[in-house]
């Protein structure tokens, strides 16, 4: 491949609150899939409130996070998203890389959150009436037929998260072994190895304090862990 003849320098490309957002949103799915039986509702209920704690955070460093974290810099119009992928399969890294999401990486990006964020909020108005009699907290405010729709698109949506996630993963490991370009690493580390010509590119982003995103993280936890409580004591 001509791009290992290229010199390469590693540069900074994710903070750590967006590394720690993504693997920890990757641990709670995980966990809130594996658990949706009746004997382990409470983990899933639990796995699912993190989920949405999660979700909330993403969101707002998404207005203030660091300047490739936030939403104005990697959402583009599908047209855009089209016209990368076009150039993808022949475009060396110098043409393709950018110092956040390319522009279709960015939409897969809003799709993930979208359908991860319906899972979360639709399961706190799902029922189980067969085994646990397990009722989502927000169940008893809303009349039963919303319940039911609520109920319908949370077993339905996961279909959705699965061909999603398929899609998302399989396309990491294209880049890995198609373009060289190790992206599932610097989710990882924060860092990447990229062409030295390009890495002004990257020596451009503004990186936020990660303290500010725990920060962020932890009022996030507590709105909905108070959210809970209130809703479970009402
Ligand atoms: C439940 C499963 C998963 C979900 C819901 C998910 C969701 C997401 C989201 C929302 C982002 C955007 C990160 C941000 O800007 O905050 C992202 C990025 C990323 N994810 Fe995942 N992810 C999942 C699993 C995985 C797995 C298993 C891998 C590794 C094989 C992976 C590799 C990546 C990579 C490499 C990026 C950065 C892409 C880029 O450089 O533009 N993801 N993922
Ligand atoms: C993103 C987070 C979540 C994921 C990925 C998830 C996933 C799932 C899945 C895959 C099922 C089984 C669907 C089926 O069998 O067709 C399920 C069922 C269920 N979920 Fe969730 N869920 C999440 C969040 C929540 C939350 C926050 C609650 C409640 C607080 C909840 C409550 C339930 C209930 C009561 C069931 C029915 C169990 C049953 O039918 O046996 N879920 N969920």
């Amino acid at each position: 491949m001509h791009s290992d003849k290229v010199e390469k320098t590693r540069i900074r490309l994710w903070d750590f609150p967006v590394r720690l957002f993504h693997w920890a949103l990757v641990v709670a799915i995980g966990t809130a899939w594996w658990t949706n039986q009746e004997a382990i509702i409470n983990i899933h209920e639990l796995a699912g409130y993190t989920v949405l704690t999660l979700v909330l955070f993403r969101i707002i460093w998404g207005f203030v996070g660091s300047s490739n974290a936030r939403f104005k810099s990697f959402v583009k119009s599908p047209f855009a998203a089209v016209a990368y992928l076009r150039k993808l399969p022949k475009g060396s890294e110098e043409e393709l890389a950018y110092a956040g999401h390319n522009p279709a990486g960015g939409l897969m990006v809003v799709v993930l959150l979208l359908l991860v964020a319906v899972q979360a909020f639709t399961g706190l108005f799902t029922s189980e009436n067969t085994f646990l009699f397990f009722d989502g907290p927000l169940v008893k405010y809303v009349p039963s037929g919303f319940a039911n729709t609520m109920n319908y698109i949370h077993h339905a949506n996961i279909n959705l998260i699965y061909i999603a996630v398929g899609l998302h993963v399989v396309a990491s490991i294209g880049y890995l072994f198609l373009k060289n370009e190790n992206l599932i690493g610097a989710m990882i580390t924060g860092t990447r190895k990229v062409p030295a010509s390009i890495a002004a590119r990257f020596n451009a982003i503004s990186f936020k304090p990660a303290w500010q995103g725990l920060l962020i993280l932890v009022i996030c936890a507590g709105i909905v862990a108070a959210v809970i409580t209130v809703a479970r004591a009402g």
